[in-house]
Order: C-alpha cells, then sequence, then structure tokens
C-alpha cells in the first residue's frame, strides 16, 4: 500500500516542534518505526492512522488523501485497524463483544454476522474457551491477541500497532508477536511501532528510525540493522545490544 507524505510536521504547543518537516513516499507492506522515546513515534503513527492532525502538510494512503475533514476522517477511520499498548479493550464487555461490538454499531454489520465474525477470530487465535471472560480475567497476552482480532475484524486495509507487547511479559510478548507475523503471512498491511528489535528486523520488510522528531533512516530492514549510518542509529543499536546476551 503506498504511503506518502510531503512537508508533514506536528506541533503541540507553539515553539516545540515534536515531528520536524518530513517527507516520505513509498509502497508499504510491512514497516517498523523504532527509536529512543520522546522521538515523536506514537505521534507520526497517529498520524497516519487519521487520530490526530499533521500542523503543515499532506499525507495520502492507498493513493488517497487524508483530509483534515472530520466527516472524511472518520471514514477513513473506519478503514484503519489500531492496537495500542494497553490493548483499550471495554472493560465491560466479555472478549466476544469486544469484537463485535464495533462491528455492529461502527460498521454496520447485523448482530448474527458480527458474532459469527468475532467467534471465528477468537478460535483462529485460541481463544475460543475464552469468549465469555471480561479482560480482567484475561491474560496480558490474551487481551491483547482479542485486542488484535478487534482491529482486523472489519477487514481493514492498513493495521497500525503501537508497541502492542510493551506492556507484557516475555512469553506474552512471543505469542503476539506470532499472531502478527502470521497476519503478515496472510498479506496484511501493517505498521508497527515496536521496541523489538528482533521482530522489526526479522518480520517487518522495512524498517524506519525516528529521532528527536527526524526521520534519519528509512530502508529494508536487513539493511538498516546490519549497516546503520548515522551516529545516532548505531548509538541506539548499541545500547540495546549492551545487555543482550
Ligand atoms: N497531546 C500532546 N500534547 C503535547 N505534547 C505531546 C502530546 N503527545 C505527545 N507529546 C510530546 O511529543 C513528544 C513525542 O511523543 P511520542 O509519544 O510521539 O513519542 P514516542 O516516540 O512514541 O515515545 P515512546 O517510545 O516513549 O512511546 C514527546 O515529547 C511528548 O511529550
Ligand atoms: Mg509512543
Amino acid at each position: 500500500m503506498k504511503v506518502e507524505f510531503q512537508n508533514l510536521s506536528k506541533q503541540f504547543e507553539a515553539g516545540q516542534t515534536i515531528l520536524k518537516p518530513m517527507d516520505f513516499s513509498d509502497e508499504i507492506n510491512t514497516l517498523a518505526i523504532i527509536g529512543p522515546s520522546g522521538g515523536g513515534k506514537s505521534t507520526l503513527l497517529r498520524i497516519i492512522g487519521g487520530l490526530i492532525t499533521p500542523t503543515t502538510g499532506r499525507l495520502w494512503v492507498d493513493s488517497k488523501e487524508v483530509t483534515q475533514k472530520e466527516s472524511d476522517l472518520q471514514k477513513y477511520r473506519r478503514q484503519i485497524g489500531f492496537v495500542f499498548q494497553q490493548g483499550g479493550l471495554f472493560r465491560h464487555m466479555n472478549a466476544k463483544d469486544n469484537i463485535a461490538i464495533p462491528l455492529e454499531q461502527v460498521h454496520g454489520y447485523s448482530k448474527e454476522t458480527a458474532s459469527a465474525r468475532a467467534m471465528e477470530l477468537l478460535e483462529r487465535f485460541g481463544l475460543k474457551d475464552d469468549w465469555k471472560k471480561r479482560p480482567a480475567a484475561l491474560s496480558g497476552g490474551q487481551k491483547q491477541r482479542v485486542a488484535i482480532a478487534r482491529a482486523i475484524a472489519p477487514r481493514p486495509k492498513l493495521l497500525l500497532l503501537d508497541e502492542p507487547t510493551s506492556a507484557l511479559d516475555p512469553e506474552y510478548t512471543t505469542e503476539v508477536l506470532d499472531v502478527i507475523r502470521e497476519l503478515k503471512d496472510e498479506g496484511m498491511h501493517f505498521i508497527i511501532v515496536t521496541h523489538e528489535m528482533g521482530f522489526a528486523r526479522h518480520a517487518c520488510e522495512k524498517t524506519a528510525f525516528l529521532y528527536e522528531g527526524s526521520l534519519l533512516e528509512y530502508c529494508e530492514s536487513e539493511q538498516l540493522f546490519n549497516h546503520p549510518w548515522t551516529g545516532q542509529l548505531q548509538r541506539f543499536l548499541g545500547k540495546l545490544l549492551e545487555w543482550n546476551v
């Protein structure tokens, strides 16, 4: 899917620039966004998803402009799936309803079709027997799998994930990353903000390195990790490796 932006920047307050003007144009299947905390990764992802508007610049996704008009944005957001760090499930609803109710209320599915789609995904993600559980009764990894199921249920054209595993214990991280990799194998297009460098490197075709509001490096993941060419990326990767066995 083609993602393009020109002169895109973001300021939340005068005098402070969170994203410096940046240009980008490429065909994206699977993209990882990496970089130090506060560099603007979530902000960029939210702009791409139409959740916040840029201060300057224009954005095109799938060759259509994402304008700042609220009615257009609402329509656009329905075509995008989102998964956040803490899944954001509805606490008072069970796993099945967390998936089915948005399908009915936002996407106009009938009750039966929504319910069938929810059960199909729960089964697929190994959660068939947990459909009645509310989020409080699910493990962190199960919650995130429900969140991913909810995001892909309406068959979005693009899935955006913001650190979907960063609140999880290592064993749950793997099960959630496995699910995302399976989606890739099925042809789902996604952009993931992640601190899991192994996942960025091996499961995402391209990686972007965002540093203090600038897109410093962008290329095929293997190339970016094998040959970081800015001092900033070299230091960033070096720090991560310091504690690896
Ligand atoms: N709504 C907001 N209002 C004001 N400042 C904001 C807002 N959202 C983010 N920022 C600021 O923008 C900067 C970039 O934040 P962002 O969340 O995009 O970083 P990040 O790269 O995702 O960091 P992390 O890895 O910690 O999630 C930070 O300095 C943050 O304080
Ligand atoms: Mg973030």
